[in-house]
C-alpha cells in the first residue's frame, strides 16, 4: 500500500496535479489499485461537514480544526484506510498538514506549544502516515492571480494574502520537522512542468516501492 499527499495554498495547483498522478499511476498500477480523493468532504456524509467547515458561520479556530479533523477521521476510516488495506494506492489533496498549517501554524495567536501538542494528537489518533507529503510550493501572489483567472478569488480575499503567506510558511516548519517524509515541488510552472517535478520527486523518493508495488 502506498498513501501520497498533495499540499499547497489554495491557487497551488493541487487538484489539476492530483488527478494527473492518478492518471500516471493507474498507467503503472493498474485503474482498480490507484484511489485519488480529497478532504474536506471525500466521504459519503462529507458534504455537509465540508459545508458547514467552508461556509463561514465558525467563529472558533478550534472549532474549524476540530470539524476538519471530524471529516478527517471519518474520510479515512470509511475511505482511505479501507483501500489502503486493499492493496490500493491512496492519492489524497489535502490531509493532516492543512489543518495543522492552516488552523494552527498561520495563526500568530496559537503558540509552539499548543502546535505541536496538535500535531501529537493527530499521531496518537493513530491516523495513517503518509508515504510522501509532496507540498506544491508557490508565493500568495502568484496563487492569487491563478485564482482570479478561474473567478474563484472570494475565499483568498476573504482570508487576505497575508494568511495564504503564513499558511505557506508553516507548511515549511512542517515539512523542516520531517524532511524524510516530503517533497517540495516549485508550483509556480506550467501544469506540465509542475507534474514532471512531481513524478521526479516521486520516483526518487518511493522509486522502488513504486516498482515493488506493481510487481
Ligand atoms: P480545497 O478543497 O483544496 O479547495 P478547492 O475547493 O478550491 O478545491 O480546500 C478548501 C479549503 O479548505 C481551502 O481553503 C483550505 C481549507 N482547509 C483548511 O483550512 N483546513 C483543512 O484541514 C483542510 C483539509 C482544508
Amino acid at each position: 500500500m502506498m498513501f501520497i499527499v498533495l499540499e499547497g495554498i489554495d491557487g497551488s495547483g493541487k487538484t489539476t496535479q492530483a488527478r494527473r498522478l492518478g492518471e500516471w499511476l493507474s498507467g503503472l498500477l493498474g485503474r482498480e489499485r490507484v484511489l485519488v480523493t480529497k478532504e474536506p468532504g471525500g466521504w459519503p456524509g462529507g458534504d455537509a461537514v465540508r459545508r458547514l467547515a467552508l461556509g463561514g458561520s465558525l467563529s472558533s479556530v478550534w472549532g474549524e480544526f476540530f470539524l476538519f479533523m471530524t471529516d478527517r477521521c471519518e474520510h479515512v476510516s470509511g475511505v482511505v484506510t479501507p483501500a489502503l488495506e486493499k492493496g490500493v494506492c491512496v492519492v489524497c489533496d489535502r490531509y493532516t498538514p492543512s489543518t495543522l498549517a492552516y488552523q494552527v501554524l498561520s495563526n500568530p495567536s496559537i503558540g509552539n506549544e499548543a502546535a505541536d501538542y496538535m500535531t501529537g494528537v493527530s499521531e496518537v489518533i493513530g491516523l495513517p502516515r503518509p508515504d510522501c507529503v509532496c507540498l506544491l510550493d508557490i508565493g500568495a501572489d502568484a496563487a492569487r492571480r491563478r485564482l482570479e483567472a478561474r473567478g474563484k478569488l472570494d475565499s483568498f480575499d476573504a482570508k487576505g494574502r497575508d494568511y495564504f503567506e503564513r499558511v505557506r510558511a508553516g507548511y515549511d516548519v512542517l515539512m523542516k520537522r520531517s524532511p524524510d517524509g516530503w517533497i517540495k515541488i516549485d508550483a509556480s510552472g506550467d501544469e506540465n512542468a509542475v507534474f514532471g517535478e512531481l513524478k521526479r520527486g516521486l520516483e526518487r523518493r518511493l522509486g522502488t516501492r513504486l516498482s515493488g508495488y506493481a510487481a
